[in-house]
C-alpha cells in the first residue's frame, strides 16, 4: 500500500458517507439502540454518558473491561448521573431507565469485548488502550455493529493497515466507525480552521502544533501484580500499549496540523526525541519529549513539538502560517480562536456558543446512524494516526521515515496473545542503534 491507494481510499470514504443507506431497524422495530461499552475507564464512561444524552432511543445494555471494578466505578457513575438528570428534570425514571447493563452483562477479562459484540448490541463503543483498537474493530465490524472508537485507532503499522480493512469493510455494510478525534466537533475549532481552509490567511506555508504538559499518573508496582497487570496500570508509558504520548496524547495536535494542511499526506518526517526526566520501572519504554519537521512533496515542512515534563511550562498551540496572515489556536481556550493579517490586526475572532465538544461527536453520531447515513471518518483519523506513528518510528530510530515506510511497517508491538504473565522486560530505544522494521 502506498500514498496514492491512501488518498484513493480517502475519496471513497467520503463519497460513501456521502451516499449512505437505508436507516436500520432495531431490536424489535422499536427505536431502541442497544449500546456496549467496551473499556470502562474514564473516557469510555464519558462517551457513554454523551451517547446517553445524544439520542432517547439509546440504552447502556452491556459492559467490558479487564478490571471488575472498572466497570462497577463507570457504572456507579453512570447511575448516579442519570438519576441526577431525572432529579433535575423531574422526569420520573426516564434518564435511569437508560442504563439497562444486566448483572450477566457485564464482561470482565481480554475477551470481553467479544462478549459485549455477542450480547446483542446494535453498536459499541470503544474506548480501551490503543493497542487492542484494530482487533476490536475487526470484531464489531464482522459482527455488524455500529462503532464510536476512541483515538488512536492503532499503535504501529499492521494496526493501521487491518484499521484500514474494516473501515472499508463497514462502508460495504453501511455501519458507522467514528474516531474520537473530538476538536473536529468543536465548533470554534470548526469556524477557525475553516476561515484557514477559506483561504482567508491565503494559501498555507507552514504549520508549527504543541503539546507541552506535565508528566503522567503512575501506579508502583504492588507484589501481587504480574508483568501484565503491572504495564495494564501504568499503560501511558508503555509503547506497545499506548504508542507513546506522541501517539497518545499529541496526536490531537497532529491531527489540526493535518487539518490546517487540508488533510494532506506528508512525503516524510525527522524527529528528535529522547528522556530526559523519566526513570524508573513506571515510566516504562516511552519518550517524555519529541520534536517533529513533516516534509510534503511541495516542499512545504510543519513542525510539531511535544514534552511531558514536570516543572516545564505547559502549551498547547498552533500557529498556521499563510501567505496573507496567520490563525493562532489554542486547544486550551479554543474560544480565543484568532486570525491577524501580515502586520499583526486582528482580522477575526471566534464568537459564539461553544457546546461540549464531546456532547456534539456523539450528537452528529447517533443523528448519522438515525439518518441511514453513518458516519466512517476513520480513514482520515488513521491518516492523522500514522502521521504520530511515523514521527515516533523516526524519533526512535534516528532515521528519515517515509509515509509509504511507515504505512508498510511490519513492526507490530506487544503480544500476539493476553494473559496475566510476565512479560519480556522494556527496553528504551536509542536513535542511531534501534532499527526500523
Ligand atoms: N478524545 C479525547 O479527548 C480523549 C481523552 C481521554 C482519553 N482518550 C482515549 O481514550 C482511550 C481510553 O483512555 P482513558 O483515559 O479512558 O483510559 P482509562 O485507563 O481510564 O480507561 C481505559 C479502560 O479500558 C480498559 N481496558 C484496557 N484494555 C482492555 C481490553 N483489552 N479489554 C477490555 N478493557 C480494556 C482498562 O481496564 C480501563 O478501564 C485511550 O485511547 C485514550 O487515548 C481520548
Amino acid at each position: 500500500m502506498n500514498r496514492r491507494d491512501f488518498v484513493k481510499t480517502s475519496g471513497l470514504a467520503i463519497a460513501a458517507t456521502a451516499v449512505g443507506g437505508p436507516a436500520l431497524a432495531y431490536a424489535g422495530g422499536s427505536d431502541r439502540i442497544k449500546v456496549g461499552l467496551i473499556g470502562c475507564g474514564g473516557r469510555g464512561t464519558g462517551a457513554a454518558s454523551q451517547a446517553l444524552q445524544a439520542d432517547p432511543g439509546i440504552v447502556l445494555w452491556s459492559m467490558g473491561d479487564i478490571f471488575a471494578e472498572r466497570i462497577e466505578s463507570s457504572h456507579k457513575y453512570l447511575a448516579d448521573q442519570m438519576a441526577e438528570l431525572d432529579d433535575e428534570g423531574g422526569a420520573g425514571t426516564k434518564w435511569r431507565n437508560k442504563l439497562q447493563v444486566a448483572d450477566d452483562r457485564r464482561f470482565v477479562g481480554f475477551d470481553a469485548y467479544q462478549h459485549v459484540i455477542d450480547s446483542g448490541v446494535d453498536a459499541v463503543i470503544l474506548t480501551t488502550f490503543p493497542h487492542f483498537r484494530p482487533a476490536q474493530i475487526k470484531a464489531a465490524v464482522a459482527a455488524g455493529k455500529h462503532i464510536f472508537a476512541e483515538k488512536p485507532v492503532a499503535v504501529d503499522g499492521p494496526g493501521i493497515r487491518s484499521v484500514l480493512e474494516s473501515s472499508a469493510e463497514a462502508q460495504r455494510k453501511n455501519l458507522a466507525l467514528q474516531v474520537g478525534f473530538c476538536w473536529r466537533y468543536h465548533a470554534a475549532m470548526r469556524a477557525g480552521l475553516g476561515k484557514v481552509l477559506d483561504g482567508s490567511i491565503g494559501d498555507v506555508t507552514t504549520v508549527q502544533t504543541t503539546y507541552h504538559t506535565g508528566t503522567l499518573q503512575k501506579h508502583p508496582r504492588q507484589p501481587s501484580w504480574s508483568d501484565m497487570e503491572f504495564e495494564m496500570r501504568n499503560w501511558w508509558h508503555f509503547t506497545w500499549l499506548s504508542g507513546d504520548h506522541i501517539v497518545e496524547q499529541a496526536i490531537h495536535s497532529i491531527d489540526r496540523m493535518a487539518w490546517a494542511l487540508g488533510d494532506m499526506l506528508p512525503a516524510r518526517v525527522n524527529c528528535l526525541g529522547g528522556r530526559a526526566a523519566r526513570s524508573g520501572p513506571e515510566h516504562g519504554d516511552v519518550f517524555d519529549h519529541f520534536a517533529a519537521v513533516y516534509e510534503y512533496d511541495d516542499g512545504r515542512r510543519a513542525f510539531h513539538t511535544c514534552r511531558q515534563i514536570d516543572g516545564c511550562p505547559s502549551d498547547n498551540s498552533d500557529y498556521v502560517y499563510g501567505t496573507k496572515g496567520a490563525a493562532y489556536i489554542n486547544g486550551w481556550t479554543p474560544n480565543r480562536i484568532a486570525t491577524r493579517d501580515l502586520s499583526g490586526k486582528e482580522l477575526w475572532h471566534f464568537e459564539g456558543e461553544v457546546k461540549d465538544m464531546y456532547q456534539q461527536e456523539h450528537d452528529e453520531l447517533w443523528a448519522s446512524i438515525r439518518a441511514g447515513k453513518p458516519n466512517n471518518d476513520c480513514v482520515r483519523g488513521a491518516r492523522s494516526n500514522l502521521m504520530a506513528i511515523m514521527a515516533r518510528m523516526a524519533a526512535y530510530t534516528g532515521q528519515t521515515i517515509t509515509w509509504d515506510q511507515a504505512l508498510n511497517s511490519q513492526e507490530h508491538l506487544g503480544p500476539t496473545e493476553y494473559s496475566w504473565s510476565s512479560l519480556p522486560a522494556p527496553t528504551v530505544a536509542i536513535p542511531g542503534q534501534t532499527k526500523f522494521s
